[in-house]
């Protein structure tokens, strides 16, 4: 009795603490995205906003007239290289559905042409059309994902900061794209206050590419956007930096690189960050020099979603050399592997050992037989 009352006293304890565990693994929340979007800039305050930004960490996306654009590269330029996403929003802001389909065309490759001067590399910009004014035919035209908003806050109307804010506290939710203009004075503290409120609450601020790639959408031209709130599609990971190791196999000294299968890896090895033009896109492991320092980082696009740097001096342990030869009817090898020495090991040598092995074996079995004879006469007798 009293032993199976310490039985099941053990067991509930077992199954109480094992109940505990799964609680404590899963206390961890995903978490929840938002992406701010400004249009019509940039202005007169967008370098304002961008420094308000960079203090608090997030990421937000532009879309950008070109002719304003063309005013201001040197914003723009800073924009994207603080890792914001820049977008096109047409070189006048044009309602693209009452104009013909090649004067759509050359708004958007004008804008485009001058966002990539301003920037220094040709990439991929997308596009919200103005006054939200689409239709199928814009859409198919502009070739690149173009988005919408859920939240539109309204600022050009009320131009008034607490307005603002209240219209983003009061709709934003998980996955929300959130509508502003950063040409606006009043637009700024709203936005960056809202930013703050916000990330109390537990939001993470991430430019459109990120926002669509973390909620499992890849954004696909001819589509429009208006909202990535979650489901059961995507993993809600950031893209985390590269993973930079250093093999030493029978074909030589290599660097691999591994990093998450939603993004391509981009490399360099003299120690330059890498950029569009002058990374090398990791198809596997290569050689490197002894002391090469080796970035890398996992790009889903370079414009807007992109992983931090990793970084690392190739160091190999020691030189790989490994031959094998044969000589006067000997095996010899010699040579380094990883930090083992292996040299002069010889085929005659291994052979006198494992004979030299089997022979105290049989001494050992036939000693044990006479000792044990031995002592079964003594017991007889
Ligand atoms: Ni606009």
């Amino acid at each position: 009795m009293k032993k199976l009352r310490k039985m099941i006293t053990v067991t509930l304890s077992l199954i109480m603490l094992a109940a505990c565990v799964p609680f404590a693994a899963s206390a961890k929340e995903s978490s929840k995205l938002i992406a701010f979007t400004f249009d019509d800039g940039p202005g007169a305050y967008t370098e304002k906003l961008l420094d308000g930004l960079s203090e608090r960490g997030a990421k937000v996306t532009f879309f950008m007239t070109g002719q304003n654009a063309a005013a201001r590269p040197d914003t723009v330029k800073r924009a994207w290289l603080e890792g914001h996403q820049i977008c096109s929003h047409t070189y006048d802001h044009a309602q693209l559905t009452a104009i013909s389909g090649a004067r759509v065309d050359e708004e958007l490759s004008r804008t485009e042409e001058i966002l990539n001067e301003a920037i220094g590399y040709k990439l991929s910009y997308s596009l919200r059309p103005p006054y939200g004014s689409y239709n199928k035919s814009v859409l198919k035209r502009a070739g690149v994902p173009c988005y919408y908003w859920s939240v539109d806050t309204r600022d050009w109307e009320s131009r008034n900061t607490d307005s603002v804010y209240y219209q983003i506290m009061h709709a934003a939710r998980d996955g929300s794209i959130v509508l502003m203009h950063d040409i606006h004075k009043t637009t700024v503290p709203a936005a960056l206050k809202a930013i703050d409120k916000l990330k109390e609450q537990g939001y993470e601020f991430v430019t459109l590419n990120e926002l669509l790639v973390r909620r499992g959408i890849e954004p696909t031209a001819g589509n429009i956007y208006f909202y990535a709130y979650p489901d059961e599609n995507g993993t809600g990971e950031a893209l985390s930096a590269p993973e930079i190791s250093f093999t030493q196999g029978l074909d030589g000294q290599k660097v691999s690189i591994s990093g998450d299968s939603r993004a391509d890896i981009y490399y360099t090895t003299d120690g330059s960050e890498p950029m569009p033009d002058n990374s090398t896109r990791y198809e596997g492991s290569f050689a490197a020099e002894n002391g090469a320092v080796v970035k890398a980082v996992c790009v889903y696009d370079w414009n807007g979603f992109k992983s931090g740097t990793a970084e690392k001096e190739v160091r190999f342990a020691k030189a790989l050399a490994l031959s094998v030869a044969s000589r006067h009817g000997m095996l010899i090898i010699s040579g380094f592997a990883g930090n083992a020495t292996v040299s002069m090991l010889n085929v005659d040598l291994l052979i006198g050992l494992a004979v030299g092995i089997v022979a105290v074996s049989i001494g050992a079995v036939v000693l044990t037989a006479v000792i044990k004879r031995r002592r079964s006469k003594t017991a007889v007798g």
